[in-house]
């Protein structure tokens, strides 16, 4: 195994969707076209059906959701892809916002009925903020939705990111004749009930060959329409800004009739970018193909199996060959662990791994030792930046009824807080005493207060505050926020950076009126 050819082949990409847009069906049938070799995460198998009977799993279970992101690993076209699946119940987490970090690019699925909706818009911004590359997808053609340029429109004018689709749908509905692929030159004419289209080579979009195809006049008479504005508004593709996210591959279809979405595969295929350069807190770039290991934690999994408190840290290969039984230097504990047996990766059967390469995701069985944003190298002092994190929506006093217990709360709390299930505040005069929590979605809530329970015996009830919004403070010259800001409490994180809780957005935009010399950061390390 060529440590470089290895790499190179590597792709590791996320899903990005609104919920119900269709990100179950088509992760089916792009594990199908891929032929599937592992899928992780979802803690089955035998060292997996302890998990899977523990209570967590249940709460899981009782939800009818995923509360877990999970790694599925398949072969298409001689690479060797990583998807990082992210949860699309609308209760979501951080932890969605997290695999996109450990990801190097994403496929943004649409309904096309719909159009842009609200999470997608939150998780494209966290793309955004990172310039990744980004493929679209509009799904649900075989259903009558917004016409394919008032789907583009959408994308461009709501995120403000240009599209250039490389097919293009000839009718939609029942009416749908197939996709005219614009590289390609040719048609894949789809029917409903057969999933192998019939391809037709044809000299362009003008081929009457296409006429034949449609059903009725005024669908071709669309297309031709169509294509014509296309083909005036559309600069040819350029490579690089794909590379930094201002232009996106787009192509449509429908992942439950499986029409377009190999054609989709090999887009990504050919245009998905290998593991990339990943910058350290220094600012130093580690290429991928340099030969010492380093990785960093962007998930911690808790509670697999409660009688040994263990907890599974999810490290995205950066740079090097991980082993199994390889001893790596932790760098913010400052000192070297051995990944023995504790190492798996979380595949089908949470089969242990061998060798893994750069853009892969390792799962480590882990006893305490791991944060998320934790570097572990090959010997190298240097960290990759701290995870971000993103502004909570939901906030929350926690309030115990036992007051003899409320020590062990804090513990419990800040514990958590380190493994990233909920965020931590404090507030200026009580600190810590009563600590604030924020969450993307109150089911992170639901979460916090179940494992308070059920791992630590404490009986905790939450008293909802009404903030929403939170922002990190910083001067623009490096004078003291405290002694600078006009107006707004100063919180402070679990790191000690000041923040801003806010009821409104209304209040943000007051505040930042109000103080033009500060910067408001809808996002912490980043
Ligand atoms: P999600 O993971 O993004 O939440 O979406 P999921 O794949 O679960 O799909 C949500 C619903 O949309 C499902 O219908 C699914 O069948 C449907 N769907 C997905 N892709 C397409 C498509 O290309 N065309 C059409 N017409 N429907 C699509 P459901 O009624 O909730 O479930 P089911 O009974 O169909 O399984």
């Amino acid at each position: 195994m060529d440590f470089i050819t290895e790499t190179k082949r590597r792709r590791t990409f996320a899903i990005i969707s609104h919920p119900d847009a269709g990100k179950t069906t088509i992760t089916e049938k792009i594990l199908f076209q891929g032929g599937a070799i592992r899928e992780a995460g979802e803690v089955k198998g035998k060292a997996g059906k302890k998990a899977a009977t523990s209570d967590w799993m249940t709460m899981e279970k009782e939800r009818g959701v995923s509360v877990t992101s999970s790694v599925m690993q398949f072969d298409f076209q001689g690479l060797r892809i990583n998807l990082l699946d992210t949860p699309g119940h609308k209760d979501f987490g951080e932890d969605t916002y997290r695999t996109l970090i450990a990801a190097d690019s994403a496929a943004m699925l649409i309904d096309a009925a719909k159009g842009v909706e609200k999470q997608t818009r939150k998780l494209y911004e966290v793309c955004k903020l990172r310039k990744m590359p980004i493929f679209t997808f509009a799904n649900k053609m075989d259903r009558e939705g917004k016409e394919a340029l008032e789907i583009v429109d959408d994308v461009e004018s709501t995120l403000g990111m240009k599209c250039f689709p490389v097919t293009w749908p000839i009718g939609m509905g029942d009416l749908f004749a197939g996709l005219y692929h614009r590289m390609e030159n040719k048609v894949y004419h789809y029917h409903k009930g057969k999933e192998e289209p019939e391809i037709i080579d044809v000299t362009d979009w003008k081929d009457e060959k296409i006429k034949g195809l449609c059903r009725e006049d005024f669908i071709y008479d669309k297309f031709l329409e169509e294509m014509e504005l296309l083909e005036i508004a559309l600069d040819p593709f350029d490579e690089q800004l794909f590379l930094q996210g201002k232009i996106s591959p787009m192509s449509f279809g429908s992942a439950k009739f499986n029409w377009g979405v190999d054609l989709f595969l090999k887009l990504f295929a050919q245009y998905s970018p290998q593991p990339l350069a990943r910058k350290t807190r220094d600012e130093e770039l580690v290429s991928p193909e340099t030969k010492k290991f380093s990785g960093f934690v962007f998930k911690i999994q808790a509670n697999m199996d409660r009688k040994h408190r263990d907890r599974v840290a999810f490290v995205r290969v950066c740079s090097g060959q991980f082993e199994r039984g390889m001893k790596v230097y932790h760098v913010r504990l400052k000192r070297d662990l051995r990944l023995s047996y504790a190492t798996q990766f979380m595949a089908q059967d949470r089969e242990t791994v061998e060798h893994a390469f750069p853009g892969d995701i390792v799962g480590v069985t882990d006893t305490g030792n791991f944060q998320i944003g934790d570097t572990i190298t090959g010997g190298g002092k240097f960290m990759y930046p701290d995870m971000p994190r993103f502004s909570p929506e939901v906030f929350a006093k926690l309030n115990i009824k036992d007051p003899l217990k409320r020590k062990q709360m804090q513990k419990a709390v800040l514990q958590l807080g380190e493994e990233g299930t909920v965020q931590i505040f404090s507030d200026p005069f009580v600190g810590l005493q009563d600590p604030i929590v924020g969450v993307v979605g109150e089911l992170q809530f639901d979460v916090l207060l179940y494992r308070l329970n059920d791992e630590y015996g404490l009986d905790v009830k939450l008293e909802k505050l009404p903030f929403s919004v939170a922002r990190w403070v910083s001067t623009k010259d490096e004078t003291d926020v405290g002694k600078t800001i006009n107006g707004g409490t100063l919180y402070s994180d679990i790191t000690e950076k000041p923040v801003v809780l806010l009821n409104r957005e209304w209040d943000l935009r007051w505040l930042e009126k109000e103080n033009p010399n500060l910067e408001f950061k809808m996002t912490a390390g980043l």
